[in-house]
């Protein structure tokens, strides 16, 4: 890699010791091939911080594993790329199992900015015909800052152009005044969701109740497959016997945990489920 032309010398063993800390503290696992984007994202950091080279942000980083700053590091790590009512087909199938149960606990394991999350609450809230319907939804994310903007829930027209009219006068305030242009949640909707950090490699989850449902789409493609395994080996008590779980689209945990079967495109059951009807 050219380090002539850059601000900060960044070699490719700076580059190694990148990839081997954020595998080790989020499961995430860079491609080889990613050192301009590694470049880009910490060069930030290193101004933010005032250091003047990548050795010594990671010697900081390295030195002490409570440093503030694991956490802005792990922020500009994460590629939180999402969208509302993203594969759209699982909306659907997750609205047909609310109207099966009179009420619901959802858990969304890596909610990045909140479109996905809400996407949730707005399905529930239609299943169930009401802006307060019997539904808990915990959205969690490793990264916290998509987790305040998913809290602010506030977004741009842009982000909510695929949404039909009534969705958006639905569940949707408009911006006046310095936020023309932009929308935000309802409170109602809002309030449907709890949201908190949770890094999915960590030893404890601060999570205990069997949920119906579990979302845990497009972060598993960033981990390698023993990792996946051990994630989804504890998904598993966490499913009550009739609990969906969603995958993104490139994700297949049918190889991964015999524990679970299909029960529709990337979405998942208990093997041992009561079988549908
Ligand atoms: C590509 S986004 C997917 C967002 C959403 N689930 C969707 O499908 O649209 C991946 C998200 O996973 C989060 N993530 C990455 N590693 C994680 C980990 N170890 N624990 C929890 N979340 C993680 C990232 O911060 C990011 O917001």
């Amino acid at each position: 890699m050219e380090s002539r032309v850059k601000e900060f010398p960044f070699t490719q063993a700076d580059f190694e010791r990148v990839r081997s800390m954020i595998r080790h503290s989020a499961g995430i696992a860079l491609a080889e091939g990613k050192q301009e984007m590694v470049y880009s994202r910490l060069a930030r950091r290193l101004r933010a911080t005032g250091v003047s080279s990548f050795s010594n942000y990671l010697d900081v980083l390295e030195r002490d594993s409570n440093a503030s700053e694991w956490q802005s590091f792990t922020n500009a790590m994460t590629t939180n790329l999402t969208a509302f009512y993203r594969e759209p087909h699982h909306f659907p199938l997750l609205a047909e199992h609310a109207r099966k149960h009179s009420q619901m606990t959802v858990w969304c394991a890596a909610s990045s900015t909140g479109e996905e999350p809400y996407s949730i609450a707005m399905t529930l809230c239609d299943a169930y015909g009401t802006l307060e319907p019997p539904v808990r939804i915990i959205a969690t994310d490793i990264d916290t800052d998509v987790l305040a903007t998913a809290a602010l829930g506030v977004y741009s027209a842009e982000r909510v152009a695929s949404l039909q009219s009534a969705q958006l006068k639905r569940f949707f305030l408009r911006g006046r005044g310095s936020q023309d242009g932009m929308v935000r949640v309802r409170p109602e909707v809002r309030r449907l969701i709890e949201f908190t950090q949770l890094n999915l490699l960590a030893p404890r989850w601060v999570l205990t109740s069997p949920f119906d449902v579990i979302f845990c789409r497009n972060v598993m493609i960033y981990f390698d497959k023993p990792t996946q395994r051990q994630i989804l080996a504890r998904f598993v008590p966490l499913m009550k016997p009739d609990a969906l779980l969603f995958a993104g689209h490139s994700e297949n945990f049918l190889y991964v945990s015999e524990a679970l079967r299909l029960r529709g495109k990337t979405v998942y059951e208990l093997a041992q489920a009561p079988a549908a009807k």
